[in-house]
């Protein structure tokens, strides 16, 4: 019997109710804010080229596999994979306030989520095969450690010529500083984001990239050397989440799906191996938040895991809604931004609004490719302004099969139709018809981008029942796939002349009431807003990097 009930205590406790919010720290510690960088003091430093791209793309295409040709994998287009994922895309001035903005979105602009990449020695042009850590300040690379050739061949045995792997984790102090206990849903929201915007990247440079689900949380933690405390401040831990093959073979689809873990032996040799730095310090003080603690260590993936349920063949259920928007993909990639204010006017066509949404839908295509695990979240939308769609509260449902268990949890009055020039094989549905304006913004913390834009939404997790069956470390991986769509939404939005916003602050169990929901078999677990910004005239922009 798989024991959830942390992961589910956790989830209620950092619910935000009406009258009160999850625990924070209530003020902003300016003098401990974090440093926004991570560093390995000490560790040498390989600069990766500014002045090169991958070739061009429509921006559609990043959709579709093999839409570019196999770069070789060197530094050179490693370079390229980093600077379209995790890069910085601009420094923003205000005053003698300076701060940069990333390629990826975060909570706060906190950015928890640390990249890792471990390269062959070709590759890295290094004697070793050589791990490194992806700083986006300066879009270098920070050599952490020098494995021997038998571990490399030893982890890679199975996988094609050329591949390599890249590792992800979360500093989750650095929203905790802001956040207080709800924070480690953020860390896993940015978590989605980047995957997203990593498997996207790697469409740019011909790759494919997928996470891998037979390492546990701690074979992990020793590949990236994330369990060498002694390199760490206690309480600024890096916490492993995850690792994705990235192959330039396309014919090797299935395979992070059977990339075996790794030889006890083989850890014992990387334990041993060459390391090199030190993380720097964040923070002088710290607030300790042992419920974070307590998630954290429940949710870590197992060396036994197994999806209870193998992964399910992916059906697209993608339409082409009107023409695809001729932009270039590099460009839609740089310039996502968050807005910060929607003007409560602007509307738009309804081939647009499906054509966004149709995006997050899974199938056999990127970034979706990259998961191992069945879908398992849909659309609350809350349309707005959208011509030729009647205001009121709908349903994305990501996964059709879970339409009837979705109208069995709901409200009985909802309608369940399917609107006006929406093809029926397209699966969304009207719930109920009306001004959803005020509902939108009270639910999500009052504000008002939630209601100033086209729509607004709210990304409803199928909750107790996987995890329950898959295991605790699952509650990480349904705010990686919600982080996901939210990734999409981003760059469906600009790829429209349009801005939107992740939504991490609204109140919980209102927003379950609006739908019906009872019990924690759903769960809403992040929302979102589209529309059109309007710009702070006081805020300037600089270049990423000079
Ligand atoms: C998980 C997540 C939750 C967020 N929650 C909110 C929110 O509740 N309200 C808001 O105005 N912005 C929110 N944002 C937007 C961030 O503030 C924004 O991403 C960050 O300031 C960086 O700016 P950028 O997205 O323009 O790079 C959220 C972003 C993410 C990724």
């Amino acid at each position: 019997m798989i024991d959830v009930s942390t992961v589910f205590a956790y989830h209620e406790r950092t619910k935000h109710h009406f009258r009160r919010h999850a625990q924070s720290p209530g003020y902003m510690d300016w003098a401990n804010q974090p440093h926004p960088f991570r560093y390995y003091d000490g560790a040498t430093e390989t600069q990766l080229a500014l002045d090169r791209a991958p070739p061009p793309l429509a921006y559609g295409r990043i959709y579709e596999l093999n839409a570019s040709p196999p770069a070789l994998v060197c530094i050179g287009s490693v370079a390229d994979l980093f600077r379209y994922s995790l890069a910085l895309t601009a420094w923003k001035h205000a005053g003698t306030n300076r701060w940069a903005l990333r390629v990826n979105p975060s909570s706060g602009n906190l950015h928890p989520t640390e990249a890792y990449v471990l390269l062959e020695s070709t590759a890295c042009e290094d004697e070793f095969p050589t791990l490194y850590h992806y700083v986006s300040e300066t879009h270098c690379l920070e050599r952490r450690a020098s494995f021997s050739k038998d571990i490399w061949n030893s982890l890679t045995r199975n996988l094609p010529a050329g591949s390599f792997l890249v590792g992800l984790s979360s500093v989750v102090w650095r929203e905790a500083w802001k956040y207080g206990e709800r924070a480690f849903r953020y860390c896993q929201h940015d978590m989605g984001h980047a995957v997203a915007a990593l498997r996207l990247s790697a469409v740019l440079c011909g790759w494919e990239f997928k996470l891998v689900s037979s390492w546990s949380t701690d074979d992990l933690a020793s590949l990236l050397g994330l369990n060498r405390h002694e390199e760490f401040s206690p309480e600024e831990r890096d916490e492993p989440a995850l690792l994705a093959v990235v192959t330039p073979n396309t014919s090797a689809a299935k395979l992070a799906v059977d990339f075996p873990a790794p030889a006890k032996g083989t850890i014992e040799e990387i334990r041993l191996a060459q390391w090199y730095g030190r993380a720097n310090q964040l923070s002088r003080e710290h607030v300790a938040w042992p419920v974070i603690d307590d998630v954290t260590a429940t949710t870590r993936m197992p060396r036994d895991a197994t999806l209870a349920t193998p992964p399910c063949e992916l059906v697209s259920h993608w339409q082409p809604f009107g023409p695809a928007p001729n932009v270039d993909a590099q460009q839609v990639i740089h310039q996502r931004r968050s807005c910060l204010a929607l003007d409560g006017r602007s509307r738009v066509s309804r081939d647009i609004f499906l054509r966004m949404v149709a995006r997050t839908l899974p199938g056999p295509h990127p970034p979706w490719d990259a998961l191992y695990w069945p879908t398992t979240i849909h659309l609350a939308l809350f349309v707005q302004r959208v011509d030729g769609v009647t205001p009121g509260l709908y349903l994305l449902v990501r996964d059709p099969n879970k339409k009837r268990l979705l109208q069995e949890a709901m409200r009985e009055t909802f309608v369940w139709q399917t609107p006006p020039g929406v093809p029926t094989s397209f699966p969304l549905y009207l719930l109920i018809e009306g001004d959803c304006r005020d509902a939108a913004r009270s639910l999500s913390c009052h504000q008002d981008i939630a209601a100033d834009g086209f729509f607004s939404l709210g990304m409803i997790a199928e909750f107790a029942e996987p995890i329950r069956r898959h295991g605790a470390w699952f509650y990480r991986n349904l705010f990686w796939e919600a982080g996901m769509i939210g990734q999409v939404l981003y760059l469906e939005a600009e790829a429209a002349g349009a801005r939107s916003t992740g939504i991490g602050c609204y109140f919980d169990d209102p927003v379950h009431e609006v739908l019906g929901l009872a019990d924690n078999q759903f769960q809403s677990l992040y929302h979102f807003t589209v529309g059109v910004p309007v710009e702070d005239d006081r805020l300037h922009t600089g270049r990423p990097y000079s």
